[in-house]
């Protein structure tokens, strides 16, 4: 991975990008697609949006107004859990793509695994025939614990390509990272910068100072190092090309090893098993 276009391959061959654009929060309109578009101006190759985050046309108008061929952009969507089982996904996914305007999907994600409704495997079973009908390249879940991720690969066909979870120095998901490599399932992380919270740690300022890098690029560095997507969010032209910038230098082992050291198992969002909302 040595630039901002650098790609993982997931299982089945698909080139993903390891760095992204998050617009969780980003306002439908002038908003979403000013941020999208700087960020493909800067470079960015890949955004990450989901139905549930009300902004998929102003991702879709970004898209045609940049420049840049659409086979050379990753486009992540989610499925929103109100839309869970069989017959109410594949009307979702249509959905989606109209709102994206876009006659594929690169990766499209199962949004929370909301086990409370035991909807997940059908649901799954519909991404597998969108998936075999060529409407998406890739197929994914996220907040998947790995008991989830047994279920899904014990009763269906497909390995998910990707499991997107909250993922940052205070919640480094060990055991989930360990499951998903011998399984083949990229991790790619969720709130990477803790929506802001990590910024002043010192050991992450220390670390920063010692690199002339900001905080914020010591924790996204971090999330490469250890084999992990990131999809950073901001709003503001200055922070999507500062995030961006993590291409030119490396963490030693030593700097991974005291950030690792930080983790407290500890969440800023929702705990999948328990989170039902619907
Ligand atoms: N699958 C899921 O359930 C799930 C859940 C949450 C998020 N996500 C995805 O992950 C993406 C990222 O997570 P997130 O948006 O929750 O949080 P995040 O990326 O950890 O943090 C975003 C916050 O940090 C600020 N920020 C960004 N870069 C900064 C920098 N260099 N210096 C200082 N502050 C900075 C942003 O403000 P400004 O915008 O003002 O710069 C924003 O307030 C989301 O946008 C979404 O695509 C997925």
């Amino acid at each position: 991975m040595n630039n901002l276009q650098s790609t993982t391959t997931l299982h089945n061959g698909v080139k993903m990008p390891w760095f992204g654009l998050g617009v969780f929060k980003v306002k439908e309109g002038e908003e979403v697609v000013n941020s999208v578009k700087t960020a493909i101006e800067l470079g960015y190759r890949s955004i990450d949006t989901a139905s549930a985050y009300g902004n998929e046309e102003g991702v879709g108008r970004a898209i045609a107004e940049s420049n840049v061929p659409r086979e050379e952009l990753f486009i992540t969507s989610k499925l929103r859990n109100a839309d869970q089982g069989y017959e109410e996904t594949l009307a979702a996914f249509e959905k989606t793509m109209s709102k994206l305007g876009l006659d594929y999907l690169d990766l499209y994600l199962i949004h929370w695994p909301t086990p409370k409704y035991g909807t997940y495997i059908e649901t799954w079973k519909a991404f597998e025939k969108l998936y075999k009908d060529g409407r998406i390249r890739a197929i994914g879940v996220s907040n998947f614990q790995s008991h989830h991720l047994e279920d899904i690969i014990k009763q269906c066909e497909i390995v998910p390509m990707v499991n997107q979870v909250e993922y940052h120095p205070r919640l480094t998901q060990v055991e989930l990272n360990e499951f998903c490599k011998k399984n083949k399932i990229q991790l790619e992380a969720w709130s990477p910068l803790m929506r802001g919270e990590l910024l002043d740690h010192p050991t992450l300022v220390e670390i920063g100072k010692k690199h002339g890098k900001s905080t914020a690029q010591v924790i996204l560095r971090w999330d490469l190092q250890n084999g992990v997507v990131t999809i950073p969010k901001s709003i503001k032209r200055h922070r999507i090309e500062e995030n961006a910038n993590i291409f030119d230098f490396e963490l030693s082992e030593s700097d991974m090893n005291k950030i690792n050291s930080l983790n407290e198992n500890k969440r800023v969002g929702q705990d999948p098993d328990l989170f039902n909302k619907r």
